[in-house]
């Protein structure tokens, strides 16, 4: 019948195909998992999920081309899973170009941020923008991800503090995820940084009296969908004692722990997050060896980014011993005004180069293991029947380019699909 099926993806050079057979993510053991197929198709139903993935022969035995809405040729190209970015920071108002100047002069982050600049001086602006001005932004930010092959991003607040301005935030957010393409998770991050004039046990009693039960409230009304709660774990920040009260406050909501930890200071992060069931950890350069071993067996995403330890030239996360110890290896871009990069393709080069992972395993990193930390992965992540029809499609007859091609992912990335639709 004309029409039934929404898209027919026909015919690609290779097709990289994860094959999860129901796991919610992929360990460096299981890697053969993530195999390519030759000379492959995809099917995307009306719904907008996969309905059949194979060798290009038994597709066309099985379906018939005018069957079809829209039928794109794959012919010497590459069919890959649409890119999950685990960690972003996209919606804020005034660049902080002048800081990157100041780094490349010796400063650090945290001489910045103590001077009253860096996460201070975004909050300054975001809590001056107009709603509407945050959402043109941040319209504009998700366009260039998806450009770059994001199909699903995690949105975080926390330039706000304060909570009329985190609301605006999250509203800005839930507007996106109502009226955008992109697949959003929403992170609530009030506690990103201490407000001015408090300190952080002020900051984190208001966080846990006023911001939220207020979230909890617009949650259940359906008003904003926030998914999770993060929390800057850091010295001079939020010490281990009140993030751990502000993490189990926020998954008392319902929210699942998504926090920034061990990042420039050994804080014993990961070891909390893994004590409290958090679904992930994000940065870890300053990880310890338990932190390792209880994040492997609690199954607690590592969300690495490859992009600030680069920026800030901290020392590189330790993936391999990660990856060794069996813990979920997740990779984000960080997108924030520090670390201003939109490119998947370009963190997965950089963990190859820095970080030492195969291309195979940064792939894995960047889909189904990132929509893992965000609890998204029974929809998100791979092409396998079933999931949502997010995929992107380059124009080379090697995957592998995606990542080889250091910036080159614009000329690359030909197709990005999501849920069946062709953006
Ligand atoms: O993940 N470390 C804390 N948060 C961000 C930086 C945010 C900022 O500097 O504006 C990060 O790198
Ligand atoms: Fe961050």
């Amino acid at each position: 019948m004309a029409g039934e099926h929404r898209l027919l993806l026909h015919n690609a050079q290779q097709l990289v195909l994860i094959c999860t057979k129901g796991e919610k993510y992929l360990l460096q053991a299981g890697m053969q998992s993530l195999a390519v197929l030759d000379n492959a198709s995809v099917v995307i139903g009306k719904d907008g999920c996969v309905k059949a993935v194979g060798y290009a022969d038994a597709i066309r035995r099985q379906f018939s081309e005018a069957s079809f809405e829209k039928t794109i040729d794959c012919t010497g190209k590459c069919i890959l899973p649409g890119l999950v970015d685990a960690h972003t920071h996209p919606v804020w108002a005034g660049d902080r170009v002048h800081e990157f100047a100041m780094k490349l002069a010796g400063a650090s982050y945290m001489d910045i941020h103590q001077a009253g600049g860096g996460i201070h001086f975004t909050v300054e602006h975001t809590q001056k923008a107009s709603e509407e001005e945050l959402f043109n932004t941040f319209r504009h930010r998700l366009l260039r991800m998806l450009r770059a092959g994001t199909t699903l991003v995690e949105c975080k607040s926390g330039y706000g503090l304060n909570l009329e301005t985190e609301l605006k935030m999250l509203r800005v957010i839930e507007q996106a995820r109502r009226l955008l393409d992109s697949n959003i998770s929403s992170t609530y991050c009030g506690a990103h940084s201490v407000p001015k004039g408090k300190n952080a046990t002020e900051a984190t009693d208001d966080i846990i009296n006023n911001h939220l039960p207020k979230l909890k409230e617009l949650n259940l009304s359906g008003e904003i969908h926030v998914n999770n709660i993060d929390v800057f774990c850091e010295k001079g920040v939020f010490d281990l004692n009140c993030t751990r009260r502000i993490l189990q406050a926020g998954k008392e909501i319902g929210l699942q722990i998504n926090f920034h930890g061990d990042e420039l200071h050994p804080m014993k992060s990961a070891e909390l997050g893994s004590q409290l069931g958090a679904q992930a950890i994000s940065h870890l350069e300053e990880i310890s060896d338990e932190g390792i071993a209880a994040m492997a067996s609690a199954k607690c995403a590592a969300v690495l980014l490859p992009t600030t330890a680069y920026m800030l030239r901290l020392k590189q996360p330790q993936a391999r011993k990660m990856l060794k110890e069996g813990v979920i290896v997740a990779l984000g871009s960080d997108f924030n005004p520090n670390a201003y990069c939109y490119s998947m393709p370009m963190v997965m080069h950089l963990a190859c180069v820095n970080m030492k992972m195969s291309m195979k395993e940064a792939l894995a990193a960047a889909t189904i293991n990132a929509a893992y930390a965000l609890g998204r992965s029974d929809m998100h992540g791979s092409i396998e029947n079933g999931k949502q029809g997010d995929l992107i499609i380059i124009n080379s007859s090697r995957w592998e380019h995606l990542i080889y091609q250091f910036g080159g992912h614009q000329e690359l990335i030909e197709y990005v699909i999501v849920k069946g639709k062709v953006i």
